[in-house]
């Protein structure tokens, strides 16, 4: 396991990082950091609030104020929002942190997931399959540089918990 043996969960949004993530830091007996749960606490609005009050930059900037202070931590369980990976910085401190683990799925299961939740301000509007289509094309780069990619399109989310957990614990193997 790398540097401070964290875990950190990315991936577009609907993939189930914040679920997974969850029930990962349970089984491994970890404290859970949501990125945009830090920041719907400190700012005491939404995400989709934020995005329309003050714009998506200015989410960004509070995204990389989070990740920051979380990729100080040691031995956490992290799961950050789906754009987080395709700032460098952010990239960076999540990798030398731990073990960065990209879920992804198929954009027609990503949109069955999340079409009833509105706190997704990027997939509002008209065409949101096609938005998903091009962001996911757009952030496939920024994804490549997770260490382990798990397609969860057919899994269940005890089923993604189970692969990470033997994913982590080969990886502590000497
Ligand atoms: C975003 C994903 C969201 C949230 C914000 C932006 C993105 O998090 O951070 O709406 O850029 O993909 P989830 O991936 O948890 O939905």
């Amino acid at each position: 396991m790398n540097n401070k043996g964290n875990i950190i969960l990315t991936g577009f949004m609907g993939t189930g990082k914040s679920s997974v993530g969850q029930k990962v830091a349970q089984r491994l007996n970890k404290r859970f950091v949501d990125t945009d749960v830090v920041i719907a606490t400190e700012t005491g609005k939404t995400i989709a609030a934020i995005f329309a009050e003050q714009g998506e930059a200015h989410f960004r900037a509070l995204e990389r104020a989070a990740i920051a202070r979380v990729s100080e931590a040691q031995d956490i369980v992290v799961a950050t929002g789906g754009g987080a990976m395709v700032n460098e910085d952010n990239a960076r401190r999540l990798k030398e942190s731990g073990m960065v683990i990209c879920l992804t799925a198929a954009p027609d299961v990503i949109w069955a997931r999340v079409q009833n939740n509105a706190d997704r301000p990027l997939l509002q509007g008209e065409n949101p399959l096609d938005k998903i289509r091009l962001l996911l094309a757009s952030r496939a780069e920024a994804y490549a540089k997770a260490d382990l990619t798990i397609d969860t399109s057919t899994l269940s989310i005890d089923e993604v918990v189970e692969t990470i957990c033997s994913q982590v614990k080969t990886s502590e193997k000497p």
